[in-house]
């Protein structure tokens, strides 16, 4: 790791934000920065003791081999390529190696860097290294995909007339939306749209709500504390318990699902429920196993199961918040530097860095086109739109450089 690199070295980092103006004491523990690059640390860090003829002789190779793509000033002006200028000097240098033995994927540079040498390759990434990084790039156009939850309560603002706030009915006849599965809400509700499940007054409601807008809403129910339906309930909890034995192997004992394919019905609407027994019974909702069911039960019976149903406690699924935006960052952070600009020489700095090709290699990490352990578990957790933002944020930051200059230690 690092810290063993360092001690071999016996040296501690005095790291300049040049643009800053900062000085800050980089000694092995300060910074919770985990580099993670692999084996070959020991030779990154060649790249960062260059000597001025070798950064001039950097720039003879970037010269002959990398400006029709890179530019001589490490600024992209290409869509896919990414800026160099500025970056972390180990960083680059141990990428130019990964391209080299093919870990990054054969065809991306064109061959650039196939037949440099190990020490060709030190100097042109200290070349890079050493220049004023890009000037953080205006997200022409880029809005930003709303956060997810936001979205679906803005978009159940017009639910709540009948399905309550939060969704916890308080109208008779009105089905809850709290504590169910989001999976479960979405078919419904894609049902009542496309007309495979009847409700005219649903599917009118409906048509203009997009299918992103019914996943959002589906999660914001089911974020929602649940509670009963404020609701009466006229049949007899007592008889319907009995009856309801034979339900609990799909709906759960206490009406409480397992299973995402059946809705729970605890603290569901009694009205609700006994009205949709009756529709699976005479065939106006459809459902091969609850027609079955239902079509042995006579009115009384329906009504007391949706009494014991409605008078179960339902509860909160396991279903976690998705991060914001700002929350993300914070977690990058912890390895990329604060806004983004790295302070570790193996760590990329990402801020200033191009939207574009941020959202390519944070895809390239998630299918492992690009590997890399860290980043793997990273981007499975992203959303599409957290990737869009996080991309957006990070291209907006302002890079500094950072001249990381080794001092003696003890
Ligand atoms: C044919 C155009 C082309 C040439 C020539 C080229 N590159 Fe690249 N370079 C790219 C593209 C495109 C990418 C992004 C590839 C990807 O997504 O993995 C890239 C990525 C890189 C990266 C990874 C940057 C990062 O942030 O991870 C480094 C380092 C790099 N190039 C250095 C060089 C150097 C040094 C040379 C010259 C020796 C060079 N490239 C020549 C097109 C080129
Ligand atoms: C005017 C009242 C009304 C409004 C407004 C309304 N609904 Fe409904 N909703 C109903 C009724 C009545 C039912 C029961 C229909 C049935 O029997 O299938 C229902 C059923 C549902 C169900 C099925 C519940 C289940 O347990 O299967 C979902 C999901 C749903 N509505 C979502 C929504 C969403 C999302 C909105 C807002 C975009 C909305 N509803 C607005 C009256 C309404
Ligand atoms: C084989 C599994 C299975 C069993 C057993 C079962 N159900 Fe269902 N139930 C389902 C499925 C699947 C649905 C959702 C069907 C749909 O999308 O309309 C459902 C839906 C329902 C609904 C509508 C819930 C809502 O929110 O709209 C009620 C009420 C219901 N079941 C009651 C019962 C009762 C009462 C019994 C026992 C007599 C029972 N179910 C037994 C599978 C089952
Ligand atoms: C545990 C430390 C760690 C965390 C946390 C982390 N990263 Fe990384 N990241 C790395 C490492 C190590 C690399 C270099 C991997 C490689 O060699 O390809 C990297 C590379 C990247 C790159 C490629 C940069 C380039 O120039 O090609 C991007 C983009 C990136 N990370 C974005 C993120 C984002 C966004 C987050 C937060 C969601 C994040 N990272 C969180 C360690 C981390």
């Amino acid at each position: 790791m690092i810290r063993r690199v360092r001690n071999l070295y016996r040296i501690a980092f005095v790291v300049m934000v040049v643009a800053g103006a900062a000085i800050v004491n980089y000694s092995p523990g300060a910074k919770a920065q985990a580099a993670s690059a692999g084996a070959d640390k020991k030779d990154g860090l060649q790249a960062m003791y260059a000597t001025a003829a070798e950064v001039a002789e950097g720039k003879r190779i970037a010269q002959a081999t990398c400006v029709r793509c890179h530019g001589l000033d490490g600024i992209s002006t290409a869509k896919g390529v990414p800026h160099l200028a500025g970056q972390r000097p180990a960083y680059l240098y141990l990428e130019l190696r990964a391209y080299q033995s093919g870990a990054r994927g054969k065809k991306v540079m064109d061959g650039a860097v196939e037949f440099l040498s190990d020490d060709a390759l030190v100097k042109v990434a200290a070349y890079y290294a050493s220049l004023d990084p890009a000037q953080p790039f205006a997200a022409r156009g880029a809005k930003p995909v709303p956060d997810p939850v936001q979205a679906g309560k803005a978009a159940a603002a017009a639910c709540a007339a009948c399905h309550g706030e939060g969704g916890i009915s308080k109208t008779p006849g009105m089905p809850s939306l709290v504590a169910l599965e989001p999976k479960y809400l979405v078919t419904a509700m894609k049902g009542y749209k496309s007309g495979q499940r009847k409700h005219d007054l649903m599917k009118s409601l409906l048509a203009a709500v997009s299918d992103a807008d019914m996943n959002n809403i589906a999660l914001y129910y089911a974020l929602q504390t649940p509670a009963r339906a404020q609701t009466p309930a006229a049949g007899n909890q007592a008889a319907g318990k009995t009856a309801a034995v034979a339900c609990g192997g799909c709906h759960g004992n206490q009406g409480v699902s397992a299973n995402p394919a059946f809705p729970s019905l605890a603290g569901q609407d009694a009205q609700y429920l006994a009205t949709a027994l009756q529709a699976y019974k005479n065939g106006s909702r459809r459902d091969e196993a609850m027609k079955g069911l239902a079509a042995a039960l006579n009115d009384r019976v329906m009504k007391d199961m949706a009494a014991f149903y409605a008078a179960q406690p339902p509860q909160p699924l396991n279903i976690r918040r998705p991060l914001t935006t700002a929350e993300w960052a914070q977690k990058c952070d912890r390895c990329h530097g604060a806004n983004g600009n790295s302070v570790d020489p193996f760590m990329p700095a990402l801020a200033g860095q191009r939207m574009e090709y941020l959202v390519k290699v944070l895809h390239d990490y998630r299918t492992r086109v690009h590997q890399s352990s860290a980043m793997a578990a990273m981007s499975d957790a992203l959303t599409e739109g957290d990737i869009e933002n996080l991309a957006a944020y990070y291209a907006r930051q302002k890079a500094r450089t950072v001249v990381f200059v080794p001092v003696p230690g003890k």
